[in-house]
């Protein structure tokens, strides 16, 4: 897709003041131009000033590149950012979300909430008068899809018929990347052991939304997800709040590790994601982590342009 400043800036018009709770929330024309203000504004082409808005972080679990890249982001267009996190508010003592989403709405601009339940994210939504945004969910890490789709737009330019593998648990983050590879015209093949494949009804709602005849398959087999994909990616096989799984885990997805061996299999230019952190040694070799092919430190930086690419679009800056 090709725009012009005035295309991309009226085809972002069209979700100011929304909320971003899933990957399904955007259009394949909407990702598309994101991801053109994304690179002006990663090139430095662009400048927006939001003049003083307010972002709240609420953030339930941990956080590096989403906390930062938010914090870093509303700072580049000339806002702040306030910390909520829920053991210093009265949310950690009880105070119920209705009040709280209603009085913050009196205080800023737009909310990112990490949280733990798809359904506190959509209660928020439904409470708050301001766009409230997805910093990661059980379900969901919608704005790490954005980010990793435009990295590999990067590598590749067109990304439209390319195959991204996603070796791993059938987690959020798998979640939002086959919605939104789906979206953009990009196989999506998830590979995960028996017992872990990503759920029915999120598959079945990415195969809906895919285009351009983008197929989104699931296998056991990491072999046959990976043979010939364009980039190869991977997280962690417990994700936050499945601590006590650790050791279960690591039993089932012994095989499932994206090594120099099993990336062999993709394609001789294919490019090795991760959404971090990582744990090496385990979903990924610390050899193919820091191999040429990997785009992973990339991938963390442009959290950073896709976010504040969406903040401004959300906030109704351009
Ligand atoms: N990838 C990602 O969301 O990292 P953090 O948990 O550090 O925010
Ligand atoms: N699936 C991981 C992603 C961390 C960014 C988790 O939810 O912990």
């Amino acid at each position: 897709m090709v725009f012009n400043a005035h295309g991309v800036a009226a085809i972002l018009s069209t979700i100011k003041g929304g909320d971003f709770l899933s990957s399904s929330d955007l259009t394949s024309e909407q990702i598309s131009a994101l991801f053109e203000l994304a690179s002006q504004l990663k090139k430095g082409e662009r400048r927006i000033d939001l003049g003083n808005r307010t972002l709240g972080l609420i953030f339930t679990k941990s956080s590096t590149r989403t906390r930062v890249s938010f914090q870093v982001a509303m700072a580049r267009l000339g806002g702040q950012i306030v910390d909520l996190n829920p053991q210093n508010t009265q949310l950690g003592r009880g105070e119920v979300l209705q009040d709280t989403a209603r009085v913050l709405s009196r205080f800023c601009d737009a909310l990112a909430v990490r949280t733990y339940e798809q359904n506190e994210i959509l209660d928020y939504a439904n409470w708050a008068s301001i766009p409230v945004i997805n910093a990661l969910t059980d379900l969901e890490h919608p704005c790490q899809a954005l980010a990793d789709f435009f990295t590999m737009k990067e590598a590749f330019g067109r990304i439209k018929g390319h195959t991204l593998a996603y070796v791993g648990d059938g987690n959020n983050v798998a979640n939002s990347l086959m919605i939104c590879g789906g979206l953009l015209g990009v196989n999506v093949r998830v590979a995960s052991p028996k017992g872990f494949e990503p759920l029915p009804e999120v598959v079945e709602k990415a195969r809906k939304l895919s285009v351009d005849g983008a197929k989104i398959v699931l296998t056991n087999d990491p072999i046959e997800s990976v043979k010939g994909a364009d980039a190869v990616y991977t997280d962690v096989w417990a994700s936050m709040g499945q601590e006590k799984e650790k050791e279960l885990r690591e039993k089932a997805f012994k095989k499932f590790c994206l090594d120099k061996k099993l990336f062999s299999e993709a394609s001789p230019n294919a490019i090795v994601l991760h959404c971090l952190p990582a744990h090496r040694g385990e979903e990924i070799s610390n050899e193919v982590m820091e191999s040429e092919s990997s785009r992973i430190f990339d991938q963390a930086e442009n959290r950073l342009h896709v976010q504040q690419a969406l903040l401004a679009a959300l906030l109704g800056g351009l």
